[in-house]
């Protein structure tokens, strides 16, 4: 096989607007992005969560700068127009208020463009969230770049990024300020996710930041937490006041 054959194996061009093309050399205006699993970021939790440049429905975005300050969620659908993803969609833009007191922003994904994404929305409003404005930006990731550094997709449409459309599983990855991943969740594309479950688990996040904590089985904000066992019953008492010792290494305290 040539050269130039291999590399239209493992590469997909993405044409540059023609304002830049014209300052570049007719050879340097195509980028490259390559699909190799070997250039695959690794996610792990605590793995600093991949920057990207997209379109979305709110305008061109720098990742990171999008996310700023805050917490983000970033939550992939597998297509446009379809009936499960329409309802995760409008359920967490009724949410959104929710996110928004936890100072987490909220963004999807699906591999079509921004025209696409925005008809769908119009029907998301009509048919989910009773006439109210959808609240948050949907990455046009037409070109996959995100799909395939966050590996959002099956392994049979892992072989397929390079080929044509491919419909993202149901990702979940929530990003902390310091743009580290702290959850990841899978599903598939005909699970539809549970919204309250992606709050609680920010909530759990948040709170184990700040106090020190861990959240048991089905935990919810309010509920008795647990003291981590590298914390001594005595630094326990000191930090939390009373807590409750059902074993050695578990032990329950309240929050005011
Ligand atoms: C969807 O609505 O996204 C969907 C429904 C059934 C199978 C796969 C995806």
């Amino acid at each position: 096989m040539l050269a130039s054959q291999l590399l239209r194996r493992s590469v997909i061009r993405v044409a540059i607007p023609r304002a830049q093309s014209q300052l570049v050399t007719p050879v340097l205006s195509t980028r490259f992005i390559s699909f190799k699993q070997e250039d695959q970021p690794r996610i792990r939790i605590g793995s600093t969560a991949p920057n990207f440049q997209v379109a979305t429905t709110e305008g061109k975005i720098d990742f990171h700068e999008y996310i700023g300050d805050s917490w983000a969620v970033l939550f992939s659908h597998p297509a446009d127009f379809t009936p499960v993803c329409t309802t995760e969609l409008g359920a967490f833009s009724q949410l959104k208020p929710e996110f928004d007191k936890r100072g987490v922003k909220l963004i999807g994904l699906s591999t079509e463009g921004v025209e696409s994404h925005k008809d769908w929305i119009k029907d998301i409003e009509e048919v989910v969230t009773g006439g109210d404005k959808f609240n948050f930006p949907i990455i046009a990731d037409s070109n996959k770049e995100v799909a395939f550094k966050y590996d959002m997709v099956t392994e049979a449409d892992f072989k397929n990024l390079e080929s044509g459309m491919v419909a993202t599983v149901r990702s979940v990855f929530v990003i902390d300020p310091a743009k580290k991943i702290r959850l990841t969740m899978t599903y598939p594309a005909s699970t539809g996710r549970n919204s309250a479950e992606v709050l609680r688990v920010v909530d759990a996040l948040q709170l184990a930041d700040k106090r020190g904590i861990a959240t048991p089985v089905d935990w919810t904000d309010g509920q008795d937490v647990i003291i981590p066992p590298t914390v001594s019953d005595d630094a326990a008492k000191a930090k939390f006041g009373d807590f409750k010792k059902v074993k050695p290494y578990l032990r329950y305290t309240k929050l005011d």
